[in-house]
């Protein structure tokens, strides 16, 4: 090992002189000497000695137990106190300020050069320790991060696993969807227009005999043509509602409902529309609409419910829909997990809303109906003056 480095602050000049020949016989190394508490601080930042041999009664402003405080909290370097007293408060305070040894004054070469050695060790130890402990944090922070990560994996599995699950059944809805039209198309539109086309023929056939055969057939397809003319009609507005561009969401909702009355005659709607079109931005319009359309559909296949009520209002600086049912209500503990919940209309209704920018929450206890619920941030006023 290197020879101790050692820094003396003590204020007598004579005890100096001592100090330093005791040191030199032990073949320490002095490295410096202050005369004051500051200079002490200054030269251990400095020159960083492996020891300081600290004088407790110091003149000036701070003694040595002050002194040895602020270098220990600074800079970590063991303290010997030098005193000719042992009082018990001065031991005390001492013991306070961590000192790695206190000598009385005058002492032997022999006890000297212990101290510094046990103070160099103690201090090597608690650097050791300290090592130690850091290394410790640091397994216990790595620990935790690689449990955070298996963690985040595993939501990321859960989340994909759910996605691809979401994507099938994405696909299959579309491809019931197609199906579903494609039977609507055949059986109305299309057989109408056989039934005109057959309507036709047979009047070619009679437009010789008698005209008012033909005349009367005419008047059939006629009919017939409006009649395809307003499935097409129904048809196409169930894809996209044109009512919504021409007229608004409002007057789209009140036809909805009246339409669905006809059909259901059981189940009374009442409507609450008490916010402005133009507080509804057009992108949200019919997200609004498909929520409400499916939330009917719902609670005409499940709810056995006498009411629906229906209610778009503005609440702060938010629009509020509401959908309420009065009927059997469900257990909705049973259709949160992704695989047991076949259908696809309250998860599309819910990531509609989501990707609109809006909330979503659907509540029910088997029993007192089920709510729908979701709001989106209202349209900003549009700003009147000029630009
Ligand atoms: N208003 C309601 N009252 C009681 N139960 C309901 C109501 N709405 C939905 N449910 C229950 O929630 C389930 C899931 O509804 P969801 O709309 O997601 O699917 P679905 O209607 O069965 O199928 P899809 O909408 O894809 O045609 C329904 O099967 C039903 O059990
Ligand atoms: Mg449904």
């Amino acid at each position: 090992m290197a020879k101790p480095r050692i820094l003396i602050v003590e204020d007598e000049f004579i005890t100096v002189q001592d100090i330093q020949a005791s040191l030199d016989r032990m073949g320490h190394a002095v490295c410096g000497v202050a005369v004051s508490g500051e200079q002490a601080i200054q030269l251990a930042g400095e020159l960083r000695p492996d020891v300081i041999l600290m004088d407790v009664v110091l003149k000036g402003d701070m003694d040595g137990i002050e002194t040895a405080g602020h270098i220990v909290s600074r800079y970590d370097i063991p303290v010997i106190y030098l005193s000719a007293y042992a009082d018990a408060g001065t031991l005390e305070r001492a013991r306070i300020f961590e000192s790695h040894g206190y000598l009385l004054k005058p002492f032997r070469d022999r006890e000297l050069d212990a101290n510094i050695h046990m103070a160099i060790y103690k201090a090597e130890m608690k650097r050791k320790v300290k090592e130690a402990e850091e290394v410790i944090d640091l397994n216990e922070y790595l620990r935790k991060e690689i449990a955070r990560r298996e963690m985040a994996e595993s939501q990321l599995d859960d989340t994909s696993r759910q996605l691809r699950v979401l994507s099938s059944r994405l696909l299959d809805a579309q491809e019931r969807e197609r199906k579903r039209l494609a039977d609507e198309i055949h059986d109305s539109i299309g057989s109408s227009l056989a039934a005109i086309k057959f309507s036709l023929e047979e009047a070619v056939v009679n437009l010789k005999r008698d005209r008012d055969v033909v005349l009367e057939s005419m008047r059939k397809v006629i009919a017939m043509v409006q009649g395809a003319i307003e499935e097409s009609r129904r048809i196409s507005s169930n894809l996209r509602p044109s009512l919504i561009d021409d007229l608004g969401l409002l007057p789209t909702i009140r036809w909805l409902a009246e339409e669905f009355q006809k059909v259901y005659t059981d189940l009374a709607i009442q409507l609450r529309l008490g916010i402005e079109e133009t507080a509804i931005a057009e992108a949200l319009k019919i997200v609004i609409y498909r929520i409400i359309q499916e939330s009917l559909n719902n609670a005409a296949k499940y709810s056995e419910a006498d009411t629906v009520r229906i209610e778009l209002t503005p609440e702060g600086e938010r629009i509020h829909l509401l959908v309420a049912d009065n009927g059997v209500g469900c257990d909705l503990g049973k259709l949160d997990d992704a695989d047991r919940l076949s259908g696809m209309g309250l998860r599309s209704m819910q990531e509609r809303a989501h990707f609109s920018g809006g909330r979503f929450d659907i509540r029910s206890v088997p029993g007192s109906g089920m709510k729908i619920m979701a709001s989106w941030p209202a349209k900003k006023p549009a700003q009147n003056g000029s630009h």
